[in-house]
């Protein structure tokens, strides 16, 4: 393999078998990064491409999650880049809100991203060295329709990105939380809206590169939905809560 691109020499991704996490997975690994992907479906995984070392894997398993790692070291030596992106997604309808849902919804999307920080970050703390990364969302800066389950668990990971930052970077552990708009990919190809700002699943993965190569902290994009959203965000609630039954309810 040519000596990488980028500052990583091993990277581990979560949610590769598909979307942004594929992409992430594929675009490092032509960066000369050692790469190791990981999502449930290992069919999926072993098809990506044979440099890539495929570690099939239920983030849900706090055991696996920790096996795995070790594994991956082992195979590719240690590992200095971490993209958390395993994730799922159902909208909930306020007729019925199952509690299961929730909890499956917040088992994959926060403890999936805990489960591998708590892999991970005592090796990286050991060494003084290592960028921990993972996927939230938009979707975490406010609560939205339909999302009452998704957006929960994306607004804990923003949170969590948010208080061990400064830990961390004290001891050389650098973290970074990826918020990506509207991206092309099997999760959002069961909504039926048209979604602003819709990108392409290798843009959001190169966007998302770029963000971890710079350092940044918050990688947000596209750039001028997120400007958008921050704003609104920032409004009072009752002004809020009438541009939210506007803009997503049609509610006049
Ligand atoms: N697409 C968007 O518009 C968008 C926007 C903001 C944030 N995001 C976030 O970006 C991340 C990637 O989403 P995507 O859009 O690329 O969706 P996707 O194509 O559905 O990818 C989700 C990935 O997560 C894996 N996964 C799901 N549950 C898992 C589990 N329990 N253990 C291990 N892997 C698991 C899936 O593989 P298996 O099913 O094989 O396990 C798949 O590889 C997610 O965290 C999502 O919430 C997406």
């Amino acid at each position: 393999m040519s000596a990488p691109t980028v500052a990583w020499k091993t990277a581990w991704v979560t949610g590769a078998s598909t979307g942004i996490g594929r992409e992430i997975a594929l675009q490092l690994l032509e960066k000369g990064v050692r790469v190791a992907a990981s999502a449930r479906t290992a069919d999926k995984l072993a098809s990506l491409d044979p440099r890539i070392l495929a570690v099939p894997l239920d983030v849900t398993d706090l055991a696996a999650c920790k096996t795995a790692a070790q594994f991956i070291e082992t195979e590719l030596g240690p590992i200095d880049l971490a993209v958390l992106g395993a994730g799922t997604y159902s909208p909930v309808s306020i007729d019925r809100l199952d509690a299961e849902l929730f909890s499956e919804m917040m088992n994959t999307n926060y403890m999936g991203v805990v489960n591998c920080l708590a892999a991970l970050a005592p090796r990286m703390l050991e060494r003084g060295t290592g960028h921990l990364s993972w996927i939230a969302s938009v979707a975490g800066f406010m609560g939205l329709p339909k999302a009452a389950a998704y957006g929960p668990s994306k607004a804990a990971l923003i949170n969590l990105a948010e208080s061990l930052y400064p830990e961390m970077k004290l001891r050389g552990v650098q973290i970074s939380v990826i918020n990506p708009g509207f991206v092309e990919t099997p999760l959002t190809a069961q909504n039926d809206f048209e979604m602003p700002f819709l990108m392409k699943a290798e843009d959001a993965a190169r966007r998302s590169i770029d963000g971890l190569s710079a350092g940044r902290f918050e990688i947000a994009y596209p750039r001028r939905f997120v400007a958008i959203l921050k704003s609104v965000r920032a409004l009072p609630y009752p002004m809020f809560f009438w541009l939210i039954k506007r803009a997503i309810l049609k509610e006049r």
